[in-house]
């Protein structure tokens, strides 16, 4: 799969949400997040983020590792709906995301 890091915080630019075919990039309160199970692992939406917030799993800085685990949290409760379009925004974000201090310019 592929994982959205830590520039999407307070960002949440969503150029990714348009590119991805299977629609599995969802919306949280304080980032996005992409359906692990979903993930066709295209990558279509990575070369788009202006921020630089994607990357294949395998290729997550290590900084930025506990992302990998967040992405997969977001969807405890959720599951998998089968598309991020019909679930629309949500104000959750997972106890990691949420303890962040604000971030973003
Ligand atoms: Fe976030 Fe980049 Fe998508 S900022 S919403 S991962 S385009
Ligand atoms: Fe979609 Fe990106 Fe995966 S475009 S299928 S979330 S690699």
């Amino acid at each position: 799969t592929y994982i959205i890091a830590e520039p999407c915080v307070d960002v949440m630019d969503k150029a990714c949400v348009e590119e991805c075919p299977v629609d599995c990039i969802y919306e949280g309160g304080r980032s996005l997040y992409i359906q692990p199970d979903e993930c066709v692992d295209c990558g279509a939406c990575e070369p788009v983020c202006p921020v630089e917030a994607i990357f294949y799993e395998d290729d997550v800085p290590d900084e930025w590792e506990p992302y990998v685990s967040a992405n997969a949290d977001f969807f405890d409760d959720l599951g998998s709906p089968g598309g991020a379009s019909k679930v629309g925004k949500t104000d959750f974000d997972p106890a990691f995301i949420k303890g962040l201090p604000p971030m973003g310019e």
